[in-house]
């Protein structure tokens, strides 16, 4: 098995209310992007030219919709599997009438790999990703450096990294990944985290992790200029 071929998700059957149904009907051609083997044209999809902010494994979206209406003069891309929370992210969207908001529902990183333009994202947002605890499973991590390698590549000039995990033994695992790589520069000291950044809303697991007294880990890199 080649490590592409592991992936970070287990697709589930979730339940799917009839609004999430409905809304993945009749709004995905709305505000969805189909998976395609080729750069996107951004200015094209978005109908303007404005800084882009990808949130990969957004799930349910909550936050993803409370950047997208905070931040108007910003274009938002969100990329999930699970199918329930893109269906919820969509109804969040037509109730509150946005227009700089796309989904993609999709694996991200094929998405990195194959449909965002090399410098054409000022953001990358991983927001509590699956832990995957068990030593066998770190495999399936989403973060690890193929991921970040394309991650880079999508990257423009100083753009950023932001990961944040409630997972301790993960937040170092990211740290020491991310330290390493030549094309990233951390926005905090050296083998410390960075303070959450106030753009950042609480998210669905983040509520869960505080609930079960878990410490909150952000991680910020710049990309650094050739
Ligand atoms: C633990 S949940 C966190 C959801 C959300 N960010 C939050 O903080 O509430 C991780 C999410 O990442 C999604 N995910 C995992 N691997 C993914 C991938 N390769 N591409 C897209 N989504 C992925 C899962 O479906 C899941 O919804």
């Amino acid at each position: 098995m080649t490590s592409r071929s592991i992936r970070s998700f287990v697709v589930r059957n979730g339940r799917m209310t009839p609004a999430q149904q409905r809304a993945l009907d009749e709004l995905m051609p709305v505000y969805g992007l189909e998976y395609q083997a080729a750069a996107i044209d951004l200015q094209k999809i978005f109908r303007r030219q404005a800084p882009l902010w990808v949130e990969t494994g957004f799930g349910n979206g909550d936050a993803l919709l409370s950047m997208a209406k905070r931040y108007p003069e910003k274009n938002f891309l969100g990329i999930e599997v699970h199918a329930p929370g893109v269906g919820h992210l969509l109804q969040g969207i037509k109730n509150s009438d946005l227009e700089n908001i796309r989904v993609i529902r999709h694996d991200a990183h094929e998405v990195f790999d194959n449909m965002l333009a090399a410098g054409s994202v000022e953001r990358v947002l991983v927001f509590f990703p699956d832990p995957w605890p068990k030593k066998r499973h770190h495999k399936r991590r989403i973060v690890q450096a193929e991921f970040v390698s394309v991650i880079e590549d999508a990257l423009q000039s100083s753009g950023v990294l932001h990961c944040a995990t409630d997972w301790q033994e993960y937040a170092e695992w990211m740290l020491e990944l991310l330290q390493a790589r030549k094309r990233l520069k951390s926005l905090a000291p050296q083998g410390q985290y960075s303070e959450p950044p106030d753009y950042r809303p609480a998210t669905r697991f983040e509520n869960r992790g505080r609930r079960l007294g878990h410490d909150v880990f952000d991680l910020l890199f710049e990309k650094v200029s050739a």
